[in-house]
């Protein structure tokens, strides 16, 4: 508790801080959140089943949001593998995780090629960027990361390699509507997780659209910490973001929905939230939401799997709403 207190940050934010940063040329969008429940057991399944399920339901998903004309669609944590992967050790859970290829967002790769047989190795990413292409639309997803090194090897982006000789993150990536791979972002604040660990930097990832946004990103704890969502907000202006969670319910004021609300509302930005959908273990809520507050939320224990669909943008009420006064805000600073 002592190491929380200590941490506790007194912020004084003021209505001119904005003032100076370009104006923007954003457009209204369409954005969807998927309320998912994922299926499959990583006890029972090969790795290549459990992600192979849920990527052809994630694909489901994606066409049903493109038919729907939607920019941009987000799904939730631990949606690809379950959650249950959170329970397995570090070695155990390493099949299930995935490397990633090179985010360069000057040099995005293109990773779809529809001629190609697909290794089990690479159908996450190569499946995902032509679920983006062939669809045209921003798709964000959360999936294990592995990145292999040699133990006790130390690399400027990483750090000192575990003896086991892997680092293990959990990240958030993003595909254009033409399947490149445009962003990454490494979860800072891990919740019980003990397969992975944080990047040894807090990884302060911003992509932008062809609808004039830029979007910040981070993972389901981290909507509690200053960082990485803050630090974005108050160094670079950054006001919307994805957020994709598998968050549990707690009252009286820890519901997602509160939670994802009550943020958007004091930081007066665009929160795009998917939760992971497990009623029997309080997990439901996903929604859209600006400065004025939910634009279109779900939060049902019978919803099962679904989309929830929203405009951002081109909405007076919200505009009006960015001028909340949260002179004093209390955060907590540590990692
Ligand atoms: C915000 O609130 C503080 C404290 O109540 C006040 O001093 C300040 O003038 C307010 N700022 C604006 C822009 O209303
Ligand atoms: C990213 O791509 C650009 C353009 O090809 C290249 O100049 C740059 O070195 C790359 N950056 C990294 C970190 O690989
Ligand atoms: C697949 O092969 C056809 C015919 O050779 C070619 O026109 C097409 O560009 C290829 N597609 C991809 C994605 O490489
Ligand atoms: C790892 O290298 C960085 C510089 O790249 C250095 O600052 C850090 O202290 C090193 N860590 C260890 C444990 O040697
Ligand atoms: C909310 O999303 C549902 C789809 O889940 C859609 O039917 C409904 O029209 C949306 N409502 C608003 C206000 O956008």
């Amino acid at each position: 508790m002592n190491r929380v207190l200590n941490g506790i940050l007194l912020l004084f934010c003021f209505g001119t801080l904005f003032t100076k940063l370009p104006t923007s040329f954003a457009r209204p969008y369409i954005a969807a959140v998927v309320e998912y429940s994922p299926t499959g057991s990583v006890f029972s399944q090969t790795p290549a089943k459990v992600l192979g399920q849920n990527l052809n339901n994630y694909n489901q998903l994606i066409v049903e949001a493109a038919s729907l004309g939607v920019d941009i669609i987000v799904f939730p944590e631990y949606g690809i593998t379950t959650l249950t992967l959170s329970s397995l050790s570090r070695l155990a859970a390493r099949p299930f995780l995935q490397q990633f290829p090179s985010i360069n967002s000057s040099a995005p790769q293109l990773l779809c090629d529809g001629n190609a047989t697909i290794p089990d190795q690479d159908i996450v990413f190569t499946k995902l960027s032509c679920y983006a292409r062939q669809n045209a639309i921003y798709v964000v997803i959360n999936v294990g990361e592995i990145v292999v090194c040699s133990a006790g090897q130390n690399t400027t982006e990483n750090g000192v390699c575990p003896d086991d000789g892997a680092f293990q993150y959990s990240s958030d990536v993003v595909f254009d509507r033409n399947g490149f791979l445009l962003a990454r972002y490494r979860k800072t604040h891990l919740f019980l997780e003990p397969l992975f660990q944080v990047p040894i930097a807090t990884d302060l990832t911003v992509f932008s659209t062809d609808f004039g946004i830029n979007f910040g990103m981070m993972t389901c704890f981290d909507i509690m910490f200053y960082e990485p969502a803050l630090t974005l907000y108050y160094q670079q202006g950054i006001k919307d973001f994805v957020f994709p969670t598998a968050w549990v319910d707690e009252l009286p004021f820890l519901t997602a929905i509160q939670m994802q609300e009550g943020w958007t509302r004091f930081l007066g930005g665009t929160l795009l939230a998917s939760n992971y959908h497990l009623p029997a273990n309080a997990q439901i809520g996903s929604g859209i939401y600006d400065a004025a507050g939910a634009i279109n939320y779900t939060s049902s224990p019978d919803s099962g799997t679904r989309l929830v669909v929203a405009q951002v943008g081109g909405n007076e009420k919200s505009t009006l709403a960015k001028s909340v006064n949260s002179s004093t805000v209390i955060y907590l600073k540590h990692r």
